[in-house]
């Protein structure tokens, strides 16, 4: 196949990028999503800070024009995210413990009513586990006021709502075998004992020179896949240029096919220009929607074998 849609449809999997609605004009940029890939992630339009700016006042628009554009394309959609400490508004964090509670419900329910039957995953809770060796969790509103079992009220709500969409934890600095992706692989494995519904762990894959790709970056997958669980990489970008960029994102995406539960991947961005990264050229197309080395590493693994 000659793109990486197609080429990771013939695996079985999709590859996917992190979209902004205010890019949605450019040509270069629709032109590029539109020919490559088969999935789009908001990159911060469904956040709460975005879709429920003041308490019980919802606003969709930004985010349905990405999944409108998505529709119109037969693209899948990850919804990116329902709980998360960050982007988060200031009211959330002033509500006592009640009325947190409340809240949180009836954003999940507002938010995942609206797109019921749109959204193959979504990111139910977000980066809840510091980083460190402590494997504790992240302080944030939900964690101190609701306590820690606020994660599995949030997937109950969130399989309520709507059964058809995959609930997953997504986090970074996970993708590799460490005290937090051991923290998160106890908590899944707790849940997946007693119930709590969960269907996929999202890694990140910010990767730079001080969170490189490690060799048991497939072997943390497969353990969280004989949880039974899928797993998918649902930020994937990594610092660099060139041949080794290039041999590290093949690293990555035959460490995916490699596990039969890697459903997908999604790039955090078309473009380098826009990337997250405001200095950093993490991606598979430069400045000028040109295919970087990168590219062809991740478009020949796709193709191979
Ligand atoms: O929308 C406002 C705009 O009105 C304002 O003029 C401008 C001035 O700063 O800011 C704009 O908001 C920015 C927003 O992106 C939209 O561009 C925020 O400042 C900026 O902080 C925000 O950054 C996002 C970041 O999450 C915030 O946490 C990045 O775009 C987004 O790529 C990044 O994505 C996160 C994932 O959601 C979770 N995992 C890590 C990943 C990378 O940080």
């Amino acid at each position: 196949a000659t793109t990486l849609g197609a080429a990771a449809t013939a695996k079985g999997r999709y590859f996917g990028t992190a979209v902004a609605n205010n890019r949605l004009g450019e040509t270069d940029y629709v032109n590029t999503l539109n020919a490559e890939f088969n999935s789009v992630t908001p990159e911060n339009e469904m956040k709460w800070d975005a879709v429920e700016p003041s308490r019980g006042s919802f606003n969709f628009a930004a985010a349905d024009r990405i999944v409108n554009h998505a529709k119109s394309r037969s693209m899948q959609v990850r919804g990116h995210t329902l709980v998360w400490h960050s982007q988060l508004p200031s009211w959330v964090g002033s509500l006592g413990a009640d009325e947190l509670r409340k809240a949180m419900t009836t954003h999940i329910t507002e938010v995942m009513t609206h797109y019921k039957g749109q959204i193959a995953a979504w990111d139910v809770v977000n980066e809840a586990f510091q980083d460190g060796t402590s494997g504790a969790r992240r302080n944030s509103p939900f964690q101190d006021k609701l306590g820690a079992g606020y994660i599995e009220e949030a997937f109950k709500i969130a399989r309520s709502v709507d059964p058809a969409a995959k609930l997953c934890y997504n986090d970074y600095n996970t993708d590799g075998i460490n005290a937090k992706s051991t923290a998160v692989y106890n908590m899944v494995k707790d849940f997946k004992a007693r119930g709590v519904p969960i269907d996929c762990v999202g890694f990140q894959g910010h990767f730079n020179s001080n969170s490189p790709v490690t060799a048991d970056f497939q072997q943390n997958l497969e353990r969280f896949a004989a949880l039974g669980v899928d797993v998918q990489l649902t930020e994937l970008d990594i610092e660099g240029s060139g041949s080794e960029q290039a041999a590290n994102y093949e690293k990555v995406v035959k460490g995916c096919l490699a596990v039969s539960r890697c459903t997908g991947i999604t790039v955090w961005g078309v473009t380098d220009k826009y990337s997250w990264r405001s200095s950093g050229t993490p991606l598979l197309f430069d400045g000028n929607y040109q295919k970087k080395p990168a590219y062809t590493a991740v478009l020949d693994v796709l193709n191979g074998g």
